[in-house]
């Protein structure tokens, strides 16, 4: 049955004559279409499918209306094929039951332990710095946030695999971002050049979790122990792969989100000399960086360059029954897409493309917005949030402490590549001399 347009939108030459476009710059081309259409675009594509930009309508979508929005798009059912059905995927009875089972490991009362992980892990990647001074920044901005996903969740350090880990993970999440733009995907069993890669990089995956699963825990309340907890009273409903899901979510979800922001901050302080002065004495006259509260400036660039590269640039949702956005009737099983990209670049902020991180002075007021979403909205927020508005800047503070970061190629224009996060198109080389 043909898809019925009920919403304005381009046509289907236009999408054809502008499907590079689509790929390698999405939300250029979302923009277009919200400037060229309004608040609510159709797509002429085999599904119904929709585009949203009024803060209004996205809060109502993902917080005010939730139970109507599930995670059945084709972005979380690439995704599953990594991370099966963690709680970054999984939609009613089993997200409800796993979040409740993991939420104690994100508690305040945890904080310490995010603390005391992102301490050990700097250390580790410090001496490997001092050692090996050339690095790229996204490379190594990834190992650092591996390593604290390691400690802080798993009691482990993941130094050893860290390298086969990180590259798994990116290698993943290219071929299935790859495979979701596929006109016709092609079922995961035919064994293309893209589907072995794929396997391999589950495979290492499951290598690590299978490691993981035998490290000792630290604390009652870390995530390990917990999963461990819910399988022993529980096997039936917790069962191994429940586990082995879980775990791959929160290495994928937990530390390519961090290290891409951190990426992108190094490279707006590069272009922001005085910025990066004003964070670098915060980092050195704070006395011992392991309370956010000494950090309230790196605090408020860090939220910044969210506002600017929010990793998590798309957000996607599949109506269960149809319902009403912007007086238009939307029909059950629709695909309705969010960009918290969009959002932050939207004219209600002021001149949205200066990286101005005055704006963040009181960050609770600005992380209030409803046009301010890296993290999401509602109940499937992200549950690592407050670990991650801990990790990035008090591990900027000790770079920035520590290192003279000097780029070795130019950053003024690494363009940007959107995959499953957002991150830079091309090397950010550096060296790292010790101050
Ligand atoms: C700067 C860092 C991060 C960003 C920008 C980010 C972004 C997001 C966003 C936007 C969502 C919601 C997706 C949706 O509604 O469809 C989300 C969910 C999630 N995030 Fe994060 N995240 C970050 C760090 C982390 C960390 C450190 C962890 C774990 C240690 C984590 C684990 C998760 C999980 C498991 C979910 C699914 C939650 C649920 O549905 O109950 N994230 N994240």
């Amino acid at each position: 049955m043909a898809v019925k347009h009920v919403a304005p939108g381009p046509d289907a030459l236009t999408m054809l004559k502008n499907l590079a476009a689509i790929r390698s710059d999405t939300t250029g081309f979302l923009m277009n279409m919200h400037q060229k259409y309004g608040a609510i675009v159709q797509y002429p594509v085999p599904i119904p499918a929709f585009s949203i930009s009024n803060p209004e309508t996205v809060d109502y979508v993902l917080r005010s209306n939730a139970r109507n929005y599930a995670k059945q798009t084709l972005q979380y059912k690439s995704l599953s094929i990594v991370t099966g059905e963690g709680l970054l995927t999984a939609d009613g009875e089993i997200w409800k039951s796993h979040r409740k089972v993991l939420q104690p490991a994100f508690h305040r009362a945890m904080q310490s332990l995010v603390i005391e992980s992102i301490e050990d892990s700097y250390l580790v990647l410090q001496e490997k710095w001092t050692n090996n001074p050339e690095v790229e920044i996204a490379a190594a901005m990834q190992h650092l946030t591996l390593e604290v996903v390691g400690r802080a969740l798993f009691g482990k350090s993941l130094s050893g695999e860290s390298e086969a880990i990180a590259s798994a993970t990116i290698a993943a999440l290219d071929v299935v971002v790859a495979k979701a733009q596929m006109p016709l995907p092609i079922p995961t069993w035919v064994p293309t050049k893209n589907h072995r890669k794929l396997n391999r990089a589950i495979r290492q995956l499951d290598e690590a979790v299978e490691q993981l699963l035998l490290s000792p825990a630290t604390h009652p309340d870390a995530f390990i122990s917990l999963l461990r907890e819910a399988h022993e009273t529980d096997p039936q409903k917790f069962d191994i792969k429940a586990i082995r899901d879980e775990i791959v979510t929160f290495i994928v979800a937990g530390h390519e989100t961090v290290a891409s922001a951190m990426a992108w901050m190094w490279q707006l302080l590069n272009e922001n000399n005085e910025i990066l002065h004003t964070c670098i004495s915060e980092a050195k006259s704070a006395p011992h960086l392991n309370d956010l509260a000494q950090v309230p400036y790196l605090q408020s660039v860090f939220a910044e360059t969210m506002r600017l590269y929010p990793p998590a640039w798309l957000i996607t949702r599949s109506t269960i029954s149809n319902d009403t956005l912007e007086g238009i009737e939307i029909p059950a099983n629709a695909l309705i897409i969010m960009s918290p990209y969009m959002l932050q670049h939207q004219g209600s902020w002021q001149d949205p493309e200066k990286f101005d991180p005055s704006r963040f002075s009181d960050p609770q007021s600005q992380l209030a917005r409803s046009e301010y979403l890296p993290f999401g909205l509602g109940a499937r927020m992200c549950i690592g949030r407050d670990m991650a508005l801990v990790e990035g800047p008090l591990l900027m503070a000790r770079i920035l402490r520590d290192f003279d970061v000097r780029p070795t190629n130019d950053w003024s224009d690494v363009g940007m590549t959107q995959s499953v996060t957002l991150h830079p198109a091309s090397p950010m080389l550096a060296k790292l001399s010790r101050i």
